[in-house]
């Protein structure tokens, strides 16, 4: 692997003894289905309360598209909740990748500012926001790399894949970064 500090997991990020996991949100905070609906489940009802505290920077919006917004994780296993909201796909040209791209890095500078060493992610935008999912993973691979080369403050990222169509697909973007950064 290019970086010995990125790491591919499977299964249910709620179960996750991490510092901080990442939550595949919607801009209300309100909570949803998918991995929203499931980090809600297992950190109990005072997480909803944590997330109607955050200020809306409009109203019912907690948190832009490409944003992120930290919460304590109650009853999860992991401390705290970082909240991001991913694009919805509308085929490509309309900002995605880049608000993709900005979820993964407001996510891990937020980490950074809370002391958090080691952090999880989901696919974010692969459930229902419909978001390719190999265009997907190239994305969050190379953001995550880039941004672990250049902050030594975050020690671990691990990417959860819930399934095999995202765990292929991640693998494939690490092993593609890492022929990359053996040819530099
Ligand atoms: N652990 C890890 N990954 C999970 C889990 C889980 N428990 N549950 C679902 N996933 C995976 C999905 O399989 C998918 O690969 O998380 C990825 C993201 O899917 P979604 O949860 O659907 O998130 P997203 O595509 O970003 O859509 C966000 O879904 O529920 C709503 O409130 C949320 O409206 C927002 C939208």
């Amino acid at each position: 692997m290019s970086n010995p500090r990125m790491q591919l997991s499977t299964g249910d990020i709620t179960t996750l003894y991490v510092d901080a996991i990442v939550n595949a949100a919607n801009e209300t905070l309100m909570g949803g289905g998918g991995v929203d609906g499931a980090i809600h489940r297992a950190a109990g009802p005072r997480l909803l309360d944590a997330c109607r505290e955050i200020r809306e920077a409009r109203p019912g919006v907690r948190c832009p598209t490409g944003e992120a917004r930290i919460t304590p994780g109650f009853d999860l296993p992991a401390e705290h909740v970082i909240h991001t909201v991913g694009p919805v796909w509308r085929g490509g040209g309309e900002g995605e990748p880049e608000a993709l791209a900005s979820c993964y890095l407001t996510s891990l500078m937020l980490a950074a500012e809370h002391g958090v060493a080691s952090i999880a992610f989901p696919a974010i935008s692969c459930g229902v926001y419909g978001y390719p999912i190999e265009a997907a993973a190239e994305i969050a691979v190379g953001t995550v790399a880039d941004c672990l080369e250049a902050d030594p403050r975050i020690e671990t990222v691990l990417f959860v894949a819930f399934g095999a169509e995202v765990e292929r697909a991640l693998a494939s973007a690490v092993r593609a970064r890492a022929v990359d950064a053996g040819g530099r």
